[in-house]
């Protein structure tokens, strides 16, 4: 090497070292030690990861979740990594320098491509995904935009979510359409008793049949693709709520034999609040009406579902980071660490004097989401006695057949903030006169 191609390879050399050094600097502490964690992981199974607590320390570190309070009602809605919350926050910024300009013209770009990503998410073609501020709103657009008359019968149970019950109800009133009601006996882990319920329900006027992936009040898996088969044979359209499914555990939505399928993203893929997903199948998108009007150009267009007006293109557009947040984690490792919380908790209360467990404890059957009950007590007393003593955040479930407190962690929450759960519950009982 000459001596100027010498000077030239250090100096380039020192330029590579120097801008490494800078980039490795203004990248976060929590966000080096979640990355070489990752790194570390790489080789270990999801199942021998799901307990290592050092680990899931560095995810917790990704968050901005209070310490004051624990929070185990991430079932309601669950927060957004800092990556998440800064992205949405950049876009509204930029935004407001000119809206009509930045966000229309250039947040907005990232619509497409968001909709490639979450297709890809989903295991489905980007042109049967629309992007939604919700999953009432997915799930809405399908309940009102399907072409039923009076007659035609509906599918669904009394275990489904308020909203999508509410909607359907009108419709009812509207169109005279008639809702044949299901009422599940759970937890189940007879997939054939599930299934049963449905089918048991069909008849020659059945159009379509409401299934709810996880039932919110208890953490219910229930068997979609069964019951989907089972109604496809019979002509029946298949309406899947997913709103607590979808990143949650792996599965790809043509999987579950759904004919259109709505989510929140705000849930399990910790998106910003206000962000969801519609999918349709590709043959089902002509039929369907949506619920905003769209031109006549769409009407085979899966983008007829998005004319929703002025909307926050900061929070859609940061779901791209929220994307990559689970894709660095890993799905299946996620899974398994939700799955590995709930039975870690369950496993210890279960054998309480009056405690009893609303949430099967086998994967194929409940995910992340644990019900519990006491006898003889009402589940407010104890979310008022989780919260008022320990400072712990839960739900009081009291819905047709389905009592309890229900517990929901998520992957930033510590095996150290359920022993602080067990430990309250362990008071409670010990309250009580049992
Ligand atoms: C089963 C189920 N469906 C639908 C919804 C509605 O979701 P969103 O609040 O995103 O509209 C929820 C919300 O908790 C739910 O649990």
């Amino acid at each position: 090497m000459s001596a100027f191609n010498r000077r030239n390879f250090l100096s380039k050399a020192g330029n590579f070292s120097l801008a490494a050094v800078a980039a490795s600097i203004a990248q976060p502490v929590w966000s080096r030690n979640l990355h070489s964690a990752i790194e570390k992981a790489q080789t270990l199974p999801p199942a021998a990861l799901a307990g290592d607590e050092a680990f899931w320390y560095y995810v917790q570190q990704a968050y901005t979740t209070s310490s004051g309070i624990i929070n185990l009602n991430n079932g309601g809605v669950a927060p957004s990594p800092k990556s998440v919350q800064e992205a949405m926050k950049r876009y509204h910024d930029i935004s407001n320098e000119a809206p009509s300009y930045y966000m229309w013209r250039i947040v907005d770009q990232g619509r497409e491509p968001l909709r490639n990503s979450l297709a890809k998410l989903a295991g489905a073609d980007a042109e049967e995904i629309a992007i939604h501020r919700n999953a009432s709103e997915a799930l809405e657009t399908v309940i009102f935009g399907l072409d039923l008359k009076a007659g035609d019968e509906v599918v669904l149970t009394k275990q489904d979510y308020p909203n999508m019950i509410n909607a359907w109800k009108q419709r009812e009133e509207r169109d005279k359409i008639k809702l044949v009601w299901i009422n599940l006996d759970l937890p189940s882990e007879d997939t054939d008793y599930i299934t049963r319920q449905y089918t048991n329900a069909f008849t020659a006027k059945t159009k379509v049949v409401h299934v709810t992936h996880i039932i919110n009040w208890n953490g219910q898996i229930l068997p979609v693709r069964k019951i989907a088969d089972a109604a496809h044979a019979r002509g029946i359209e298949v309406l899947v709520d997913g709103a607590h499914s979808f990143a949650h555990f792996s599965f790809t939505i043509p999987q579950l034999g759904a004919d259109y399928f709505g989510t929140s993203l705000h849930k399990w893929l910790s998106a910003c609040i206000g962000s969801g997903l519609l999918y349709v199948k590709k043959d089902k998108i002509k039929n369907l009406y949506p619920l905003f009007g769209a031109p006549d150009t769409q009407r085979d267009n899966i983008r007829k579902f998005e004319n929703t007006g002025t909307r926050p293109f900061f929070i859609e557009q940061a779901i791209h980071k929220a994307i990559e947040f689970h894709e660095m984690i890993g799905a299946e490792r996620k899974e398994a660490r939700l799955h590995y919380l709930k039975n870690y908790w369950m496993q210890k209360v279960q054998t309480l004097p009056g405690v009893k467990l609303g949430t099967s404890l086998n994967k194929e059957f409940g995910c992340a989401i644990g019900l519990v009950a006491v006898d003889g007590r009402k589940p407010a007393e104890l979310d008022n006695f989780l919260m008022t003593n320990y400072k712990i955040h839960t739900v009081g479930i009291e819905w047709e057949n389905i009592k309890g407190v229900r517990i929901t962690p998520n992957v930033y929450t510590t095996t150290k903030n359920l022993d602080v759960l067990v430990e309250g519950i362990t008071a409670f009982v010990k309250k009580g006169a049992f």
